[in-house]
């Protein structure tokens, strides 16, 4: 698929994703989200990719759905199409890491885009928010969920009822990103992340990634059985044996994904 919204490089086992609609903050419509989903899909199955980046650029990671496309459409319209749902389940389906790097606005479906990544790194420009009360709507794809799974209730029911903006600092200190960084070495942060998690076993980075998120569909004790039975599975493969026979030779360990 050619794709004219996004743009996807792959380079030492990272794909960079970079949203790519720069006349209008990156605001998601359908075509955006289509090869989005796409690309997300083909980074999956690419045996190359370790690691995920998903951007924007300076201004913007993204500002939202596009309200252009929005503004036109009825209940029927968005109910029967399922607005962005099936494109939002291919990144969220993503089993590798999934990192994204955040400068300017990540507003509205910008900043559920980026709550469906695995973390968020971000620059001291960012500026997070769910203004869909201000057009007479509400989040649609994760605001009033993942938003209140990562910074509690009170924040989220501020950032969602008031639709404010939340700054890289209060976002951090909310539990929302990972690390702050200037603005101009975001994209190395991020890249840098990335070509940690690259060097990792693909099995355990997928059953961490697994674990984690599992944490938030279970009871704490179902959890805590589905993590150890993960651990104990590990011990079944060749990486297990190698990254402990690495440590003990004093060695880097190299990792065969088996
Ligand atoms: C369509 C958008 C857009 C959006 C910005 N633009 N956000 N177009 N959809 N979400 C366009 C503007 O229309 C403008 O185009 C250009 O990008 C630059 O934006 P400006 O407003 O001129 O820039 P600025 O004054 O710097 O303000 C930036 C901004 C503001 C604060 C980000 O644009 C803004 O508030 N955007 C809307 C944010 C929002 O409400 N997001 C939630 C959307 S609903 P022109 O052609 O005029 O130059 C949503 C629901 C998700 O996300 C659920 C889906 C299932």
């Amino acid at each position: 698929m050619a794709y004219e919204t996004i743009i996807v490089e792959v380079e030492d086992h990272i794909a960079l994703v970079k949203l790519n609609r720069p006349d209008a903050m990156n605001a998601l419509n359908a075509q955006l989200m289509s090869e989005l989903a796409d690309a997300m899909k083909s980074a999956q199955t690419n045996d190359k990719v370790r690691c995920i980046v998903l951007t924007g650029n300076e201004k913007a990671f993204a500002a939202g759905a596009d309200i252009k496309m929005m503004s036109e459409k009825s209940y029927t319209d968005v109910f029967t199409e399922d607005l962005f749902g099936a494109e939002c389940a291919e990144v969220t389906n993503v089993r590798k890491p999934v990192i994204a790097a955040v400068s300017g606005y990540a507003l509205g479906g910008g900043c559920e885009l980026a709550m469906m990544c695995d973390f968020i790194i971000c620059s001291d420009t960012a500026k997070f928010g769910q203004p869909e009360v201000n057009l007479g709507v509400m989040a649609g794809i994760g605001g009033t969920q993942r938003l209140t799974r990562a910074i509690g209730k009170a924040k989220a029911m501020d950032m969602n009822l008031t639709g404010r903006f939340m700054d890289a600092e209060e976002a951090e200190r909310a539990g929302l990103v990972s690390r702050i960084v200037p603005a101009k070495k975001l994209m190395e942060e991020a890249m840098g992340a990335a070509g940690k998690i690259a060097e990792k076993g693909m099995v355990s980075l997928m059953a961490i990634k697994e674990a984690v998120n599992q944490s938030f569909e279970m009871p704490l004790d179902q959890g805590l059985l589905f993590e150890r039975r993960m651990f104990h599975s590990l011990f079944a493969t060749e990486d297990q044996k190698e990254g402990m026979s690495a440590f003990i030779d004093k060695r880097t360990p190299q990792f065969r994904d088996k």
